[in-house]
């Protein structure tokens, strides 16, 4: 059997479960792919714990459970540096990059992938900011360097959004890319649609933890314009920034809007588009009527849906219920998977 080491820089709400997976899938990890992932660094932003025969991954959950920091692993840890400098005094065969989205510089996400593929190290990330900011430029290091870089994560979690586009329609042209790609502003309008204002939806949201004190990234359309950017990359190979997309989001949409609607037989969604045009796409995420009867009409509070329409491989729909990161860290394992089994 071979064991795989990791680090893991970011341990929050993806990261805890993803190593909570790795416990609970040692057995099968071993049994399909005769591998074993061993912990070797795990940093977040206190610092960083590194030892090269493993750390426990039941001390780490713990310590992060307590809300201490995982610089306080062990008694004598060295003080914080950033987490791009500590990842390279870690010996891994593969980095794991969790760190939250940010879409002003990347940071510090952009930087430990950087990094990491310059030194050939393969990189699995949930984290959309570095790719939405640097596209082109992450693939080409990781293409130059021959190392795998991965991110299924960063589009609608636990959906298989990209496997589906960039493997399952590999020689298709996509005429069309639909989707309803942010969790809480479909769950805000699903609650207005069932009577609330968007200011009680919105808190609502944010009392149960979907929404950010600070809802502007996804209310205002820039999260799910994000993932249209990296799907407009990743899967329609068409090097696009957030300056490509067309951007409204939902703060003006009102229960009349919603009630106005229904008298049609329609709701409204917010829906990330691609719209094939010659050999380019119109890329828009704004609130869209659609018939009820239409796909992603259904998706209630909750989910996420995409729809591909193609030339040669028809019109496929996909949809996930997310109510946890569970799925979000599931999709990271299998991205650490299919990186430890490449050439196997
Ligand atoms: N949550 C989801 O369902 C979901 C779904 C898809 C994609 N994602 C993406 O996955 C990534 C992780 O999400 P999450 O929910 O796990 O985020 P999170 O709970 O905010 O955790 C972020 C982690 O990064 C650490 N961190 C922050 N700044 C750092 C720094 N300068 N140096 C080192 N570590 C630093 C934090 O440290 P502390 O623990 O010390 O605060 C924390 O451990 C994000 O980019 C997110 O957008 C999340």
């Amino acid at each position: 059997m071979r064991q795989i080491h990791l680090a893991i820089v970011g341990l929050g709400n993806v990261g805890r479960r993803l190593l909570e997976l790795i416990e609970l899938k040692r057995e099968t990890l071993r049994a399909r792919y005769d591998r074993e992932f061993v912990i070797v660094g795990v940093c977040d932003s206190t610092g960083g714990a590194a030892d090269a025969a493993g750390l426990q991954i039941a001390k780490i959950l713990e310590l992060k459970r307590a809300k201490r920091g995982l610089a306080s692993y062990f008694p004598d840890a060295r003080a914080e540096t950033p987490p791009c400098d500590w990842a390279r005094t870690v010996a891994a065969d593969l980095l794991v990059e969790l760190t939250p989205t940010n879409l002003k510089d990347g940071e510090p996400g952009l930087s430990v992938i950087r990094d990491a593929l310059a030194r050939k190290i393969p990189v699995v990330t949930a984290n959309k900011g570095p790719l939405v900011l640097a596209y082109p430029e992450l693939a080409a290091l990781a293409r130059a360097n021959r190392v795998p870089l991965l991110h299924s994560a960063t589009v609608t979690g636990g959906l298989p959004t990209l496997n589906i586009g960039a493997r399952d329609l590999g020689v298709a042209t996509i005429e069309r890319v639909e989707g309803v790609v942010n969790g809480t502003t479909n769950y805000i309008l699903s609650r207005m649609a069932q009577g609330q204002t968007y200011t009680e939806a919105l808190k609502h949201a944010q009392d149960i933890g979907m929404a950010e004190a600070d809802p502007t990234l996804d209310v205002d359309g820039w999260d799910a314009a994000s993932k249209l950017v990296i799907i407009a990359n990743a899967v329609l190979h068409r090097p696009t920034t957030l300056k490509d997309v067309t951007v409204e989001g939902i703060r003006k949409i009102t229960p009349d809007d919603l009630r106005a609607a229904e008298e049609h037989r329609q709701t409204i969604k917010l829906i990330a588009r691609a719209e094939r045009v010659g050999r380019n796409y119109n890329l828009s995420v704004k609130p869209t009527w659609l018939d009820k009867t239409h796909p992603l009409a259904r998706l209630g509070a909750g989910m996420m849906g995409i729809i591909y329409e193609t030339d040669i491989n028809g019109t496929i729909f996909a949809s996930i219920e997310e109510e946890d990161p569970y799925p979000t860290a599931a999709a990271v394992l299998r991205d650490l998977v299919q990186c430890a089994t490449m050439g196997a």
